[in-house]
């Protein structure tokens, strides 16, 4: 059974002359890390790619040292526990897929990664998502026990509840934090996260065509120079 089908937004990022904003990531992943983290993983994610499109250098080896991880086992076979490094990945919340269900009343939060890419409607269904939960559910509505009705969601019934309230968070930007604004913040980077070239390859396709009708229009002239003895 389909969902509703997600209004469609005209988000910046997306059009082809624009890059991400980059503050919109830092606020984004903000929201990831203080809301989203709790139950998702960003599994795809070492905090080395954070450098330079979300945070400086010093600030993601800060980040990373929050956390601990297994060094590779000693000549006895011994696991110990050392401070993240910016290779390291974002930690997850659970050990393993059992342990996520088992918290979360049966259900699996999929990890976020590359979630904007894996569902239909990429940034439009999340962000309806995210932002479409009514107050009751309407009239009618069958709700099964342990799941929270969401138009947008397909089959209506959602093991995840609404998470994202206005002034959740603290924007250090100043950004005010209603609940749109999150949504879109945390849609924007979990497209980011899904399509970390996205800039580049905006950047290479512009230069492609630039060069690109430079030799075409070259070749049009060489074209013509060489035939115009028989022409
Ligand atoms: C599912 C996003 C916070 C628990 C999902 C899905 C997305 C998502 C995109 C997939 C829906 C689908 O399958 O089509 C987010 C974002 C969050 C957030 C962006 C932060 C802003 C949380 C939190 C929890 C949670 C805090 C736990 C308290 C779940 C669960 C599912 C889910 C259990 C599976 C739902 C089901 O299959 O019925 N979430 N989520 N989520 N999320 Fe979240």
């Amino acid at each position: 059974e389909e969902g509703l089908h997600p209004t469609k937004y005209p988000w910046e990022h997306e059009k082809l002359y624009k890059t991400f904003d980059h503050q919109a990531l830092r606020r984004g992943f903000q929201v990831y890390r203080e809301v989203c983290s709790s139950c998702h993983s960003l599994k795809r994610i070492p905090y080395r790619t954070l450098v330079g499109n979300i945070m400086t250098v010093d600030e993601a080896k800060a980040l990373a040292e929050e956390n601990e991880y297994d060094t590779e086992p000693n000549d006895e076979g011994e696991i110990e526990k050392r401070p993240g490094k910016l290779s390291d990945y974002v930690p997850s919340p659970y050990k393993n897929d059992e342990a996520a269900r088992a918290a979360n009343n049966g259900a699996l939060p999929p990890d976020l990664s590359l979630m904007v890419k894996a569902r239909h409607g990429g940034c439009n269904y999340i962000f309806n998502l995210l932002t479409g939960y009514p107050e009751e559910p309407p009239a009618g509505a069958v709700v099964q026990s342990g799941l929270n009705f969401n138009p947008y969601f397909p089959g209506t019934g959602i093991a995840m509840a609404r998470v994202l309230y206005d002034g959740l968070v603290d924007y250090e930007d100043g950004t005010p934090a209603t609940t749109s604004q999150m949504a879109k913040d945390v849609v924007e980077f979990l497209n980011w996260s899904a399509e970390p070239e996205m800039d580049d390859r905006k950047r290479m396709g512009w230069k492609v065509m630039a060069i690109g009708s430079v030799l075409f229009g070259l070749s049009v002239w060489v074209k013509r120079y060489k035939w115009s003895t028989i022409k």
